[in-house]
């Protein structure tokens, strides 16, 4: 039984995941999940009302349901924490005006999840900054080991696939090998240099089928990029559906490992990998086996690249110079 753990401070991806999760979407078909929803005093009313709709939807998979506003009764005994909550960033708002707002609720948790939760317990962080957000769980929970942190950049890895479905009109199953490199933030580097498509006569290089490399280094990167603003720009709303998705896409993935030949992108403490300073949360590619990710290394890099991952993880240090002082 695999108990997983969301919080559901930010209702929108909150109500979107919990029906993925009881569905098997998340942590696969066969198995079955007790479901921990942590909420804040303000929602304990419609956390309960979330809590009767999963009864009344009659999940097979569902063994139980937990809807709590007690941080340590929902991080008791969790195998998977995925970090949803936080304040969230609205139209006009930088991500970085949302983080002395959640760098404290981070510190808490962090607490409550080293002290409660399942040895092994794997904690991927949705919420903004999501990658600093990490960061900061890593630090306040210290016998969490680092390899067990990570957050979510597999939404910025599907919207790069997405788009590039988009512009050759193939499935987007078809798509693979997209990464993002760095932050989830408008610096990331979305980069196809390794991505393939499957086509009838075999897989073909992305940019040799879409043999437009100024909109692959141009507007193909800055749609990427900036998709969570028009989302939010669009629906006044960040994105939910999307950011569930792909949040099962990460665990699932990670429990359950990738297909051979298809790298992921996630947000992993960085080892120096590709020069990217260490002690960062960075999103780099990475293949998962045994419940572990790897990071997919010898990838040939070109100064282009270069200076784009250079360019996010600069952002990431600033990131977390400023969490920090947030805390001090
Ligand atoms: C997204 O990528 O959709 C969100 O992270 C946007 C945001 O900044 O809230």
């Amino acid at each position: 039984m695999i108990k997983s753990g969301g919080m559901v401070l930010v209702r929108q991806i909150g109500y979107a995941l919990v029906p993925m999760i009881a569905r098997g979407v998340m942590l696969g078909a066969d198995q079955p999940v007790i479901l921990h929803m942590l909420d804040i005093e303000f929602a304990a009313e419609a956390l309960k009302g979330v809590k009767m709709e999963l009864i009344d939807a009659a999940f097979p998979l569902l063994k139980g349901v937990v809807a709590t506003t007690d941080v340590v009764e929902a991080c008791t005994g969790v195998n998977v924490a995925v970090m949803v909550g936080g304040f969230p960033r609205k139209e006009g708002m930088e991500r970085k005006d949302v983080m002395t707002k959640n760098v404290s609720i981070y510190k808490a948790q962090a607490s409550a999840l080293e002290a409660h939760a399942a040895p092994n317990c794997k904690v991927l962080v949705v919420a903004n900054p999501a990658n600093t957000n990490a960061l900061i769980l890593k630090e306040f929970a210290p016998s969490i080991p680092e390899k067990n942190i990570s957050c979510l950049t597999r939404l910025d890895h599907n919207r790069a696939l997405g788009q590039i479905s988009e512009r050759l009109g193939v499935q987007v199953s078809d798509v693979k090998n997209a990464i993002i490199w760095g932050n989830h933030s408008s610096s990331q580097y979305p980069d196809v240099n390794h991505a393939t498509v499957k086509t009838p006569s075999g897989e073909k290089p992305v940019r040799e089928l879409v043999q437009d490399d100024e909109w692959l280094n141009g507007e193909f990167i800055a749609t990427v990029q900036q998709r969570g603003a028009a989302i939010i720009k669009a629906r006044k709303l960040s994105s939910a559906l999307s950011a569930a998705s792909s949040a099962c896409d990460h665990i699932r993935d990670w429990v359950l490992g990738t297909a051979e030949g298809t790298f992921v992108s996630m947000g992993v403490y960085s080892d120096g990998s590709y020069g990217v300073p260490a002690g960062l949360i960075y999103s780099f590619p990475v293949t998962c086996s045994g419940g572990e990710w790897t990071i997919v290394q010898g990838l040939p890099i070109d100064e282009f690249s270069r200076k784009k991952m250079d360019a996010t993880a600069q952002e990431l240090s600033e990131e977390k110079a400023l969490a920090y002082s947030c805390l001090a």
